[in-house]
């Protein structure tokens, strides 16, 4: 097998993952130091006017962003988790949940802020440069940028070893899938981000949690 295809087959036993385990996602969420930092960070930086939520899941983080947003659009590829996230936001929220694959959708409008939350370890090294070409392209001039990821990744998970970013991941039925867990340090992403053309200070907690909040070079919001 190719690498191309072999890294589509990857992304897709990802997809499959994570709408495996949309019943079981929330309560499996890694109760570890540095958490409830990423919650404060997110309110402190007020992701106010329109949001775009990238690979919201099950809507972990939607409600917090309404709580600044005026309207949010949330984007998963899995019909099971945005179903789950359309459960956890009140009736007549202003949000528009999108069902698509981000390695191919594209923005129909643009966005005062892009938010991530646990997604950009998702993404494949190779796939970085033009990710963030999308999140470029979802924002408004002067848009601000704001993500929280971990580099969370047990021994047994390393199944290809520690220099591989593809790790193992099991459901609560013992299943197996393979996944994409890029494990970021913070110095070394922003400086990577940098290089792209984006001052976005990337903050380490006590744990494996850290969080990004930016915006393009040059551009003051
Ligand atoms: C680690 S979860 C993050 C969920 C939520 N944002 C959070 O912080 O809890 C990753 C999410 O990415 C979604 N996902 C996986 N591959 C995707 C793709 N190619 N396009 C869009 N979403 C994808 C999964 O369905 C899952 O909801």
């Amino acid at each position: 097998m190719n690498t191309a295809s072999a890294q589509e087959q990857l992304l897709s036993e990802q997809r499959a993952y994570y709408s495996a385990l949309a019943p079981d996602y929330l309560d499996q969420l890694l109760d570890l130091p540095g958490g409830a930092e990423t919650t404060e960070a997110l309110d402190a930086f007020r992701p106010s006017g329109s949001v775009l939520e990238l690979a919201c899941g099950p809507g972990t983080w939607t409600p917090q962003l309404l709580r600044h947003a005026h309207e949010v659009t949330a984007v998963d590829v899995s019909p099971e988790m945005l179903a789950s996230a359309a459960r956890r936001v009140p009736d007549r929220a202003p949000v528009r949940f999108v069902e698509a694959d981000l390695f191919v959708w594209e923005p129909d409008r643009r966005y005062d802020v892009v938010f991530m939350g646990c997604w950009l370890s998702h993404v494949p090294a190779g796939r970085f440069a033009s990710f963030w070409s999308l999140v470029a392209a979802a924002l408004a001039p002067h848009g601000r940028v704001f993500f929280v990821d971990d580099h969370y990744r047990t021994p047994e998970e390393l199944v290809e070893g520690p220099a591989s970013s593809t790790i193992q991941r099991r459901i609560p039925d013992g299943r197996a899938y393979r996944i994409v867990k890029v494990p970021y340090e913070p110095v070394e992403l922003e400086g990577q981000l940098r290089e792209l053309g984006w001052d976005i200070t990337v903050t380490p907690t006590a744990g494996p949690f850290f969080w990004g909040a930016g915006h393009r070079t040059g551009e003051c919001p």
